[in-house]
C-alpha cells in the first residue's frame, strides 16, 4: 500500500472578493479561525483590467495583522510597482510581491523590495515561461504562480498550471532552493487544493472559495 505523502498547504484569503463594508470582521473572523497570512490583491487597471485598492487599507489591517502575528501577503498587480513600494511597506506590508511581466528591471526591484525590509516575492502569468524567472529564483522568498488570469476572483483555475506548479517545484528542488514558497493564486477551492499541494505549492490564495464563510460575501 503505497504511503500517502501529506503536503501541508497554508490558506492565504484574499480579501478581493469580501464584503468590504465590514472588511475588518471578515479578517478578523479569518485570523480568529486560525489563518495567519491575508493576501492583499493591488490593481491599477493598467496591468490588469480592474482597479482595487491601495496602501490606505493594508495600513488599516495592520494593527489586526499584529494583534494575531498574521502576515500581510500584497500582491501588486500594477505596471511600474517600483514607484509604489516603500508607501506599502510603511503602510504594514510583510510581503511584497511584482509581476514579472511588469518589471523590465526586476533584479533591483527585488532589491528594493529587500531594502525595504519586506518579503520579496514575484508573480508570474498562466501564459509566461517559468524560464523568465532563472536568475531571480535565489533572490526571491516567494513564486506567486497565477493559475487564473489575474484581475479578477471567482475564474475556474487553468488546468495546464498544475503542472507549471510541479515543474517549479522540481526546478526549486534541483537549485536546492526549497526555502523559496510557492503560491499559487486564483481558483484555488476544495476540488483543486489538493491536486496543487500535491505538485510542490506551499501556500495557496483563496478568495471566493473562502469568502462564502468568512468574508461573509454569500449570506449564511
Ligand atoms: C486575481 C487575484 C487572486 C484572486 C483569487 O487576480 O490575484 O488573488 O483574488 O480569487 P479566487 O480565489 O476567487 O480565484
Ligand atoms: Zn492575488
Amino acid at each position: 500500500m503505497s504511503k500517502r505523502t501529506k503536503s501541508i498547504i497554508e490558506i492565504a484569503p484574499s480579501i478581493l472578493s469580501a464584503d468590504f463594508s465590514r472588511l475588518g470582521e471578515r479578517v478578523s473572523d479569518c485570523l480568529e479561525a486560525g489563518i495567519r497570512r491575508i493576501h492583499i490583491d493591488v490593481m491599477d487597471g493598467q496591468f490588469v483590467p480592474n482597479i482595487t485598492i491601495g496602501p490606505l487599507v493594508v495600513q488599516s489591517l495592520r494593527p489586526l495583522a499584529d494583534q494575531f502575528k498574521a502576515t500581510l501577503d500584497v500582491h501588486l498587480m500594477i505596471v511600474q510597482p517600483e514607484r509604489f513600494l516603500a508607501d506599502f511597506r510603511r503602510a504594514g506590508a510583510d510581503i511584497i510581491s511584482v509581476h514579472v511581466e511588469a518589471c523590465p528591471h526586476l533584479h533591483r526591484t527585488i532589491q528594493m523590495i529587500r531594502e525595504l525590509g519586506a518579503g520579496a516575492g514575484v508573480a508570474i502569468n498562466p501564459a509566461t515561461p517559468l524560464e523568465s524567472l532563472e536568475e531571480i529564483l535565489p533572490d526571491v522568498d516567494q513564486i506567486i504562480v497565477m493559475t487564473v488570469n489575474p484581475g479578477f476572483g471567482g475564474q475556474e483555475l487553468i488546468p495546464a498550471t498544475v503542472r507549471k506548479v510541479a515543474r517549479l517545484s522540481q526546478i526549486l528542488k534541483k537549485r536546492s532552493l526549497n526555502r523559496v514558497a510557492i503560491e499559487v493564486d486564483g481558483g484555488v477551492h476544495e476540488r483543486t487544493i489538493a491536486k496543487m499541494a500535491a505538485a510542490g505549492a506551499t501556500h495557496a490564495v483563496a478568495g471566493s472559495a473562502v469568502s462564502c464563510i468568512a468574508f461573509g460575501f454569500c449570506s449564511s
